[in-house]
């Protein structure tokens, strides 16, 4: 009985550390790693599907049925390393990810509801599943046009 209440009393201290740490924010250069690893890993599950709507890589189906889930997960990572805290930190995101975050902001929705919905058709018809990479596509090159350096 007593053993069991001390085991719970440092579970609970346990659990405290362990929600601090993940709330803690973390130091701005391992931000900008953190959201260059992000924006890597879609780069990763992306380019091999990416090509499909324009015909330059052929269409594959189970491809598109296995990247896209996982897209889904990864189009949420990086924003929140997208804090003015690492506006100092070398990187490629231009001043103007700060100087005009709401555009910014709106341009990573908008790509994330286009992997939405590519993984929401991505077992669908070929036409369909055409159309939904491409919007996505547009989201990527739309932001990166506006907010990405083009050379480091
Ligand atoms: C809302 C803006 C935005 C959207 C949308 C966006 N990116 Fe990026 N991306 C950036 C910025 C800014 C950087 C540079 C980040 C840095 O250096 O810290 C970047 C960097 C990258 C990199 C290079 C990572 C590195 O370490 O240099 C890849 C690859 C990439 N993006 C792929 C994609 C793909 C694929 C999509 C679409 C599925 C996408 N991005 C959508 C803003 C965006």
């Amino acid at each position: 009985m007593h053993g069991k209440l001390l085991l719970s009393g440092v579970a609970v201290v346990l659990g405290a550390g362990y929600g601090a740490a993940v709330f803690a924010q973390a130091k701005p250069d391992v931000l900008v790693k953190q959201r260059q690893a992000g924006m890597t890993m879609i780069g990763k599950y992306w380019g091999p599907i990416g090509g499909m709507a324009s015909g330059k890589t052929p269409y594959n189906a189970e491809r598109v049925a296995r990247n896209a889930p996982i897209l889904e997960v990864l189009s949420k990572l990086p924003w929140d390393g997208f804090v003015e805290t690492t506006k100092d930190v070398k990187s490629k995101a231009r001043p103007e990810v700060w100087s005009d975050n709401a555009k910014f902001k709106t341009a990573a929705d908008r790509m994330q509801k286009a992997v939405a919905q590519l993984a929401k058709v991505s077992t669908g018809d070929e036409a369909t599943v055409k159309s939904a990479l491409s919007e996505v596509g547009k989201t990527c090159g739309g932001c990166h046009d506006d907010f990405r350096e083009k050379s480091r």
